[in-house]
């Protein structure tokens, strides 16, 4: 049996408003390139249709977002957690109807966009929330809408950022998302050059994605015997287990019943499986 691996991060450094917002005042900004990210640029540049509706979550600074402006783009929305930033990006934006910026947390949001780009946001999120921003995702995004940006094909030795790599990326978002593009990215910023990939993924609109909660798992082995049961069952098409295992993503054809699921676990009293999110 493989050993469960403590997430330190999510055990020692919470990574929420409070330590966003202090990033932000200290101006502790490692991450923020000054200006749009070529790939983002170049992916913007190929878009016609001016009353995209966008969203980018985790924003920071947004670059991107001034850009799409610049380019005429009329319906931008931004979302971040960090107080500090988001006075300043409402100062910096003033006056300008095409912008919508929300502080809050992208996990609470509501809202529909065509395309949500994303831009160093999912590796600043603790790797144990893998699985909800694949359904957050999915919930955001209108029928064929589409994740574009950059993900890392690196590891770091410890995060934020959290590393990743192509292989962990398809079995995440594998059903969910139609990959329409995923590839090392050419344009990268110098210091990040060839250790992100460029991702176009497309909503699934004909399956459920669902976000269950799960306890009683211990370790890998039975995390890989949880996940393979309910992966036989009919009409599941993917199931991702969260790195802490208490969290289960469910990709299915048609509604599963929670009984259904339950029944499927109840091999081993000590797992349960609650109400989807
Ligand atoms: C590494 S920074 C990237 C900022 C920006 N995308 C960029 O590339 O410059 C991650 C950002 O995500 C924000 N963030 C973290 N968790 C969030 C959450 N749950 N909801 C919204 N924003 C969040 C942080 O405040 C921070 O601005």
């Amino acid at each position: 049996m493989d050993e469960l691996q403590c997430c330190v991060t999510s055990c020692e450094k919470p990574l929420d408003k409070v330590y966003w917002d202090n990033q932000y005042q200290s101006n502790t900004i490692g991450w923020d390139l000054g200006e749009v990210s070529p790939p983002l640029k170049n992916y913007i540049d190929t878009l016609k249709d001016k009353n995209i509706q966008f969203l980018i979550p985790g924003c920071g600074n947004t670059y991107e977002a001034k850009y799409l402006l610049e380019q005429g783009f009329t319906n931008v929305t931004v979302i971040d957690i960090a107080p500090t930033l988001i006075e300043n990006l409402k100062n910096k934006f003033e006056n300008n109807s095409n912008i919508n910026i929300v502080l809050g947390d992208f996990f609470e949001h509501q809202g529909e966009y065509d395309i949500i780009l994303e831009q160093t946001f999912f590796c600043a999120l603790p790797p144990t929330m893998r699985q909800k921003y694949v359904w957050k995702m999915h919930q955001l995004l209108a029928n064929k809408g589409k994740i574009a940006g950059l993900l890392f094909n690196r590891t770091f030795e410890s995060g934020p950022p959290f590393g990743g790599s192509q292989n962990e990326y398809n079995l995440l978002f594998q059903q969910s998302f139609d990959f329409l593009k995923m590839e090392i990215c050419q344009n990268s910023v110098t210091p990040r050059a060839g250790s992100e990939l460029f991702i176009e993924f497309q909503k699934n609109s004909e399956v459920l994605v669902n976000l269950y909660p799960f306890e009683g798992i211990t370790c890998n082995g039975c995390k890989n015997t949880v996940s393979d049961k309910l992966s036989a069952l009919e009409s599941v098409l993917n199931v991702n287990m969260s790195a802490n295992f208490s969290e289960v993503l469910i990709v299915s054809q048609n509604e599963v019943a929670l009984e259904t699921l339950q029944k499927e676990i109840a091999y081993d009293s000590k797992y349960k499986i609650g109400n989807k999110l």
